[in-house]
């Protein structure tokens, strides 16, 4: 799988740049709240006719033309970029995927045709156990061989930050040596990635119907050595029936809690096992999935703050007819976030395609997607203070579309709207 060919611009010389004439400006700027919630997912600070100023790699100007023209002149900056007829957006911080894995699972496509089920693909020896055997058979070059093309293929498609974690590994040294893929990642790669330890994704075949003597395995032995390597920043169990019950997944994740990593979780994804209570009572960062969350566990997530990242792409592969309450969550107040969750079950890097299937699938509006895939995700990741909207002092990660609008942007679907991306303040991606 090789990236298209980017022309990659000699970065040396970057140190100003402007972005003028900008037919809209999404700031997101963050005076209608971080996160956003309810009706203030709809605020993303359009400024039309807007102009941004970069310098090394921080947003130091952002605003309207005639506020530009007040404090600099065009001929001052070596780079000027045109944003006429264009949307510039914030990057898509895309909070939830598993990047970390070797292999394919094109043949449950075929599979999935025939009307089987996500478990029972899984019990048929596909699903995640597949690409954990390949995982484990994988040295770390490859994994990380395999990083680069996704990462390539997301920041051609926008995205500038993202969450991955480990989880085809399973066994302490293919899970210690997933997680150190993701920090070579985020070293070598413009994409930033932000480590999330999965250990507890499946329970490895060597431990088939001894779930707890695993469960000891992750705290015993898995979660001292990350702690000390410092190799993840938060900690992931994949919470569903026949998986990790609720009372597993809590002692999974307060062991995690007890060395520095924050809760995340996966829940009520094929079955409500209650998972968004225990996300609420775990003060969880974010929880993933929440197809068949019940109600009272939805208004505890609100309650709580939690962050309901919806993952479209996900029923959309298993070819269900049944999204995320995407609208029913808005209105009680819940934080929404949106991701790719890109796996080898549900493999896109498009974030665009996310933003698209959450407005065709979750009745959501093309204003709530780009709020929901920029400041919200990046607070569900915990870096809305550097990224996820244009505002003075912030870290200069953009996006130029060819499209007017934004809400041109998830209503022309299937095709890549990007024509530049700044990571940084640097032009890492340019197709114009
Ligand atoms: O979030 N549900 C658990 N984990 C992934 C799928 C992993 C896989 O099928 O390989 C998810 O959808
Ligand atoms: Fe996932």
């Amino acid at each position: 799988m090789s990236a298209p060919s980017v022309k990659v611009v000699d970065q040396k010389e970057l140190s100003d740049l402007a972005i003028i004439n900008i037919n809209e400006l999404v700031t997101m700027d963050s005076k209608y709240g971080i996160p956003r919630i309810g009706s203030q997912m709809n605020q993303i600070g359009i400024i039309k006719n807007g102009a941004v100023v970069v310098r090394d790699d921080t947003i130091v100007f952002a605003g309207t033309m005639d506020e530009f023209d007040l404090q600099y002149s065009i001929s001052e900056f070596p780079i000027v970029i045109s944003g006429e007829k264009k949307l510039l957006s914030p990057g898509f911080v895309d909070p939830h995927t598993h990047i970390i894995f070797d292999g394919t699972r094109e043949n449950e496509l075929q599979m999935k045709l025939s009307g089987m089920s996500y478990i029972d693909i899984l019990n048929a020896g596909g699903g995640i156990l597949k690409t954990v055997k390949a995982t484990r058979a994988a040295p770390i070059s490859k994994l990380v061989e395999n990083g680069h093309d996704i990462l390539d293929h997301m920041l051609e498609y926008g995205t500038t930050t993202i969450e991955t974690k480990s989880g085809y590994g399973l066994t302490v040294e293919d899970e210690i040596k997933s997680l150190k893929t993701i920090k070579i990642l985020d070293k070598e790669h413009p994409v930033d990635v932000v480590s999330t330890f999965l250990g507890a994704h499946a329970v490895p075949p060597e431990y088939a119907g001894n779930t707890d003597a695993y469960i000891d395995l992750i705290i015993s032995d898995m979660l001292p050595i990350i702690k000390e390597q410092n190799l993840a920043q938060f900690c992931d169990v994949f919470c569903e029936k026949g998986i990790f019950s609720i009372d597993q997944t809590r002692k999974i994740l307060l062991a995690a809690k007890e060395y520095g990593m924050e809760p995340q979780i996966h829940i009520d994804e094929i079955v409500d096992t209650n998972g968004a209570q225990l996300a609420a009572e775990l003060n969880a960062i974010q929880t993933g999935h929440l197809l068949k969350s019940n109600e009272p566990g939805l208004h505890a997530l609100a309650e709580k703050q939690v962050v309901a990242t919806l993952l479209p792409g996900t029923p959309f592969c298993l070819m269900l007819s049944k999204y995320a309450k995407a609208r029913m969550m808005i209105d009680m107040g819940i934080p929404i976030a949106i991701a790719t969750d890109l796996n080898p079950n549900c493999w896109t890097e498009s974030m665009q395609m996310i933003l698209s299937l959450s407005c065709y699938k979750m009745n959501m509006t093309p204003a709530e997607v780009l709020t929901a895939s920029t400041l919200n995700s990046a607070y569900a990741i915990r870096r809305h203070n550097d990224i996820g909207s244009i505002e003075v002092g912030k870290q200069a990660d953009l996006v130029l579309f060819g499209v007017p609008t934004h809400e041109f942007l998830p209503y022309q679907f299937g095709v890549n709207h990007v024509l530049k991306v700044i990571k940084k303040g640097e032009i890492v991606v340019d197709f114009e």
